[in-house]
């Protein structure tokens, strides 16, 4: 995830009901031999774990159940966020970065951003990554390409059922992917549907939420962010909105990005026709709604 020369000390936080499970995933981390891992360590105590922490990857949440949404989570999940955005403020290192992956992941990013105020808003990033992933998979499919072909993939807004993977900004092969696959109803029907209920229809297929491609996409988010992004292209990962594309500031949003391995930027001047204004403007508004409902969590 830092690349092939970092050494990682790995530092894991567990409930205290659920210690035996952590103890089981420390035994097959050793069992990885991996070659960066130098140490790892198991707690229940939040002020313990996030000790001089640089990055901090917060995934620990009630995963959602069949025909919920991810924002019926907000008033469980949500409450585990506020003392974690603490804690990482009272110990973390002073360079910490944090990715939040437990769902709703962009409002409980702003839920733990709001309740450490010391650390800087650009240090805080939620994953869409996935969706980033799955919309490149669905373009290559009907593309008959490899996803790899597929670049400039943006999400914007929420990781949710209004997130906008942005067909008309993409390219395949470099091309405008709207010359490439030419079948307009499908982009705007089925394959948005299919990315935005991809989480819903593994639940439904597995029993459970996604894990191996969340993990994948966790560890890509850092990557993306760690390194410098390849000439031309952009990444999407959820951030604190600063007004660009005229959104709203005070929510976490998902944008079109570059890094230069080290500071992440949103990338400026795509156009957005009507039909990409509505989705975005709809994403936003659901993005504004989960805030009001945690304002008693977000401390003014
Ligand atoms: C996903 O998109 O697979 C995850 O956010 C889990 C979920 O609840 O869908």
């Amino acid at each position: 995830m830092f690349g092939p020369d970092q050494p990682v000390e790995l530092q894991l936080i567990e409930i205290p009901q659920r210690m035996k499970a952590l103890e089981a995933v420390v035994m097959e981390l050793y069992d990885c031999a991996f070659p960066l891992m130098r140490s790892v360590s198991m707690t229940d105590d939040l002020d313990v774990g996030f000790q001089a922490a640089n990055w901090v990857v917060l995934c620990g949440c009630t995963p959602r159940k069949d025909k919920m949404l991810r924002k019926d989570l907000l008033g469980v999940n949500g409450k585990v966020f506020a003392p974690q955005g603490k804690a990482i403020m009272d110990h973390a290192a002073s360079d910490v970065r944090t990715l939040v992956v437990g769902n709703p992941c962009n409002t409980n990013c702003l839920i733990a951003m709001s309740n450490a105020k010391d650390v800087p808003a650009d240090r805080w990033f939620a994953m869409t990554r996935l969706d980033e992933n799955r919309a490149k998979a669905q373009l290559a499919l009907k593309a008959g390409v490899h996803s790899t072909d597929v670049t400039n993939l943006a999400v914007w807004g929420n990781h949710s059922i209004t997130a906008f993977p942005d067909f008309l900004n993409a390219k395949i092969a470099g091309k405008p992917v709207i010359d490439v696959i030419t079948d307009r109803a499908w982009l705007e029907g089925d394959f948005l549907k299919t990315v935005r209920h991809r989480g819903a229809a593994m639940i439904k297929v597995r029993g459970l939420s996604a894990a191996q491609s969340a993990a994948h996409a966790a560890v890509e988010t850092i990557r993306s962010i760690v390194n410098p992004t390849l000439a031309d292209d952009w990444h999407s990962v959820a951030l604190p909105a600063d007004g660009s594309y005229g959104i709203e500031k005070g929510i976490i949003c998902s944008f079109p990005t570059r890094s230069d391995g080290s500071k992440v930027e949103i990338v400026q001047g795509l156009p957005i026709n009507d039909f990409a204004r509505a989705k975005i403007d709809a994403t936003i508004k659901e993005l504004v709604d989960e805030r009001a409902i945690v304002k008693d969590q977000i401390p003014v």
